[in-house]
């Protein structure tokens, strides 16, 4: 299928690795135009030279989600290259681990500019070329934490909802624009982030890593973690025409691992 991706301008957030490279490599593999962008340089242009072999055009600049100067000059630098934005993926490294007493107001600080401030900000910048040709899709990358607060990430359930609430919000605002805005939810996708985590939970538990995906596994209905192709393609299709009726939706690619009805 043909997803109408091709010679249009994306700008991906934190996409050197990970997720961002999921929906990066899936849009360039049917021809799309990219903006990646991460903190660490070199990565970054490991990860455009991984994407250019697919034969879209890739550009990459440095990116700090969290710093709004950072922001702005990796979206000038799209534009200016690009002349134009169809599509922006918000994705941003996770907010720190933890419970209540564990945070002061400098760390609510933090997780607000990283997760909350960085939507509004990548957003804010894209939106008047969106208006001005009346048409752009915008996808966040969130959790299924919004769905249902997850244990020790008291920072990711709270600014993570926020943003669920503020793509719902625009979804409405800005549909006379035929702008549409979607929330793309990861249950567990194999990332370094994730592999991480599981180290950390095995050597906690002192069990090996094998053992504790296991475990998580068992609570995956469909039995594995997600790649971050599969969660890739949904991202393509949401940022896509083929899912130019789809606006305000969160979309779990989770395999079934949330419980909730809706
Ligand atoms: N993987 C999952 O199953 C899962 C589940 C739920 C939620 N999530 C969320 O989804 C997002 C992506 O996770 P992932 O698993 O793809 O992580 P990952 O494999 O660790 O990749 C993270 C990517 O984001 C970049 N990044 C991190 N902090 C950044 C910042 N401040 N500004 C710009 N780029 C930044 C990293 O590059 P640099 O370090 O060089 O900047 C890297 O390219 C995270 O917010 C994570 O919490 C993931």
């Amino acid at each position: 299928m043909d997803i109408g991706v091709k010679n249009k301008n994306y700008f991906i957030a934190a996409s050197s690795k990970g997720i961002g490279f999921g929906i990066a490599k899936a849009l360039s593999e049917d021809g799309a135009n990219l903006l990646i962008g991460a903190r660490n340089i070199e990565e970054l242009e490991k990860a455009a030279n991984k994407l250019s072999r697919f034969g879209g055009n890739v550009i990459y600049e440095i990116l700090d989600a969290s710093d709004y100067n950072s922001i702005k000059k990796w979206i000038s630098f799209g534009i200016n290259k690009f002349g134009t934005v169809d599509g922006l993926v918000v994705n941003a490294g996770g907010p720190r681990a933890g419970y209540f007493f564990d945070f002061d107001d400098g760390e609510w600080e933090k997780a607000f500019n990283l997760t909350l401030m960085s939507a509004v900000r990548m957003i804010r910048e894209v939106l008047p070329y969106m208006i001005e040709k009346k048409k752009g899709s915008i996808v966040a990358v969130t959790s299924t934490s919004v769905k249902e607060p997850i244990d020790v990430l008291l920072l990711s359930n709270v600014m993570r909802s926020g943003v669920t609430s503020l793509i719902k919000s625009l979804a409405i605002e800005f549909g006379k624009y035929n702008i549409r805005f979607n929330n793309l939810v990861p249950g567990r996708i194999d990332t370094d982030r994730v592999r991480s985590l599981d180290n950390l939970n095995a050597d906690k538990k002192g069990i090996s890593i094998e053992e504790q995906m296991k475990a998580e596994c068992s609570q995956i209905p469909l039995g594995r973690y997600g790649q971050i192709e599969e969660i890739g393609k949904a991202g393509a299709f949401l940022l896509s025409e083929a899912s130019s009726y789809i606006s305000g939706v969160t979309l779990l690619v989770d395999g079934a691992k949330t419980k909730t009805v809706w």
